[in-house]
């Protein structure tokens, strides 16, 4: 019998049982050293909650509007790539449970399920459709590029979030020992030839991944393609991957329509800050121009706290989906969800705090500042 779940490091033990060595290493690894996948988690533990009591907590709303559309919790499923290396139901599992839960999916553009497949899977029998956002990763062929986004509009999705920090694909040493690349039965579904699907013979002594992206991504972006994006696309246009203020203040500067500060769950640059200790930073550069969200290190409903808090409007996570999909497809991820959301519920509850709005950075405080009290 397996042990029961009550937290989200539970999903991940039961998950490293079940997976391929390989396809845990790829879910798993951060860049180099490890020491920002380390620093993402460790860093919610440099706050303190200061609760708020007697307030009659005995209801609390933890709805909020993302990108204009009201989900029921801040708690959004981030993109992860080739999710049907966890189960054969894939993306489209994923898109069940976050309908079932009533949140938001941002699709990889690295999927292993078609863009429209995934929306089928989200829309309800009654014709619903759910919310879906496409993560976009910029290829050196543009047209190929601007299918994606006109095949994502045309489904129903309604946002791009644009990919700005691979330029190239960051070393994660596992997958560089394991040669990563996709099982034979799978590709990347949205493309169709061998060198885009991710389905070529042999990819030599590396991360076949990291070969993938320096064949195929275009290394050559900077802020302008954010306006060519904008001109081409009438989606709300997110730029995924900023960790500092100069450049959240840029990106405002350009028209972006909201920024997601994410070190991309720690697989790209070693030795860049954990996104909890920079999103005060971009939240106080951006002025209110444009919602600010937040991934990294999120695996409790007190962490969540802590970076709306901080000024996030809602997080994302990765690694608890793929870990929640490998041990039960679609039930385990509603399960991993609805986890979340209960710890965030009653972490709400605990604080003195009845709804999202109520959630202000007087609920939180530095360690160091209270160790020296
Ligand atoms: C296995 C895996 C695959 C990922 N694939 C993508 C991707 O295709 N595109 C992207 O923009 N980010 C990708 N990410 C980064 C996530 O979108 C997100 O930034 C990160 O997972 C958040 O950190 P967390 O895993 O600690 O929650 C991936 C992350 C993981 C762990």
């Amino acid at each position: 019998m397996t042990a029961q779940r009550v937290c989200v490091s539970d999903f991940e033990e039961e998950a490293k049982k079940v997976l391929p060595k390989a396809v845990y290493d790829y879910y798993r690894s951060g860049a180099d050293d490890q020491n920002t996948l380390t620093d993402n988690v460790a860093a919610f533990d440099r706050w303190y909650l200061i609760p708020r009591v007697l307030r009659n907590v005995s209801t609390v709303d933890l709805s909020v509007c993302v990108l204009g559309e009201k989900l029921s919790m801040p708690i959004c499923v981030a993109a992860t790539a080739m999710q049907r290396m966890a189960h054969p139901d894939g993306e489209t599992a994923v898109a069940k449970a976050c309908q079932a839960v009533g949140t938001g999916m941002m699709l990889s553009s690295w999927a292993t399920s078609t863009i429209e497949e995934v929306m089928a899977a989200m829309t309800t029998t009654t014709g619903k459709e759910g919310v879906l956002w496409l993560q976009l990763y910029i290829y050196k062929d543009r047209d190929l590029t601007l299918s994606l986004v006109h095949r994502a509009e045309e489904a129903g999705y309604k946002a791009i979030f644009v990919t700005v920090d691979t330029p190239y694909l960051g070393r994660r040493r596992n997958d560089v020992r394991n040669h990563f690349k996709l099982p034979q039965h799978l590709s990347l579904s949205n493309f169709s030839t061998a060198s885009l699907t991710f389905s070529e013979e042999s990819y030599g002594n590396d991360s076949g991944l990291s070969v993938y992206v320096a064949k195929s991504i275009d290394s050559s972006l900077c802020w302008e393609d954010i306006t060519w994006l904008k001109t081409h696309t009438r989606l709300p246009v997110i730029v995924k991957g900023v960790l500092n203020g100069d450049d959240a203040a840029k990106a405002v500067s350009y028209g972006v329509d909201g920024i997601l500060v994410s070190n991309h769950g720690a697989r790209q640059l070693d030795g860049v800050p954990a996104t909890l200790d920079v999103l005060d930073e971009v939240v106080k550069a951006v002025q209110g121009a444009c919602d600010v969200y937040m991934d990294g290190g999120v695996r409790r409903g007190t962490d969540v706290l802590k970076a709306l808090a901080l000024g996030a409007k809602a997080v994302f996570i990765g690694r608890p989906v793929l870990w929640g999909l490998s041990c039960q497809g679609e039930q385990g991820v509603v399960e991993v969800l609805e986890l979340l959301k209960q710890e965030l519920q009653l972490a709400m509850a605990l604080s003195g705090c009845r709804s999202v709005s109520e959630v202000t950075k007087s609920l939180v405080r530095r360690v160091e500042f209270i160790s020296k009290i």
